[in-house]
C-alpha cells in the first residue's frame, strides 16, 4: 500500500515545544513527516536554513519516519515532490484562523489532491511562538520549557 506522507512545512526559527507537540500528532497521521522549511529571501532569520535543519535532525533524527528539508518557490510543488497528501499545520489561538484558512484555501485551489489538516498542540503551548521565544531570550528571560534544550543552548550562544 502506498505510504502516507505529510509535510509539516514552517519557518521554525527557531523549533518550539509547540511545533515538537504537533509534529509527534502528524505523525500518527502519517507514515512519514516531512518537516519542510521555507528558504524565504523576504525575512532575515536568527537562524540559518541550514543551522534549523541541523538543529530539527538533532532533536527527532532518530525517528526514521522523519525528515527535515529545505524548500523554494510553491509548498504544493514541493509536496508533489515528496510525494505528500497532507500538509500539517498548527493552530493556537482564533488569531491563527483567517491567515491559515487563506493559505489552505489558496493551497487548495493550486492542487486539489493535497489535503491540509490542522493539529492543536497542548494548551501549554498555546502561546508560544518562534517570534516570542527569541524575544524573551534576547531579553535574557527565561525560556526553559518552551523550547528543547539544545534550542535553548543555541539560542543563548547566538544572543
Ligand atoms: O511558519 P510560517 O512562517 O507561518 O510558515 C509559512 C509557510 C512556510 C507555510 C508559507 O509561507 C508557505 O507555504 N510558503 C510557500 C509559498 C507558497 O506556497 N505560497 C502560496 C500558498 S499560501
Amino acid at each position: 500500500m502506498a505510504q502516507r506522507v505529510a509535510l509539516y512545512p514552517g519557518s521554525f526559527d527557531p523549533l518550539t515545544n509547540g511545533h515538537l507537540d504537533i509534529l509527534s500528532r502528524a505523525r500518527r497521521l502519517a507514515d512519514r513527516v516531512v518537516v519542510a522549511i521555507l528558504e524565504n529571501d523576504a525575512k532575515t532569520p536568527l537562524f540559518s536554513v541550514a543551522e534549523r535543519i541541523e538543529m530539527i535532525r538533532e532533536i527527532v533524527g532518530s525517528d526514521p519516519a522523519v525528515s527535515a528539508r529545505s524548500f523554494k518557490g510553491l509548498l504544493v510543488d514541493f509536496a508533489r515532490e515528496t510525494g505528500a497528501s497532507l500538509i500539517v499545520r498548527g493552530l493556537r489561538a482564533v488569531s491563527d484562523y483567517e491567515y491559515e484558512l487563506q493559505m489552505a484555501l489558496m493551497n487548495r485551489r493550486l492542487s486539489t489532491e493535497i489535503e491540509t489538516v490542522f493539529l492543536m498542540a497542548k494548551e501549554e503551548y498555546s502561546y508560544v511562538s518562534s517570534r516570542l521565544v527569541k524575544e524573551v531570550a534576547r531579553l535574557g528571560g527565561d525560556v526553559a520549557g518552551l523550547v528543547p534544550e539544545s534550542v535553548e543552548r543555541r539560542l543563548r550562544a547566538k544572543l
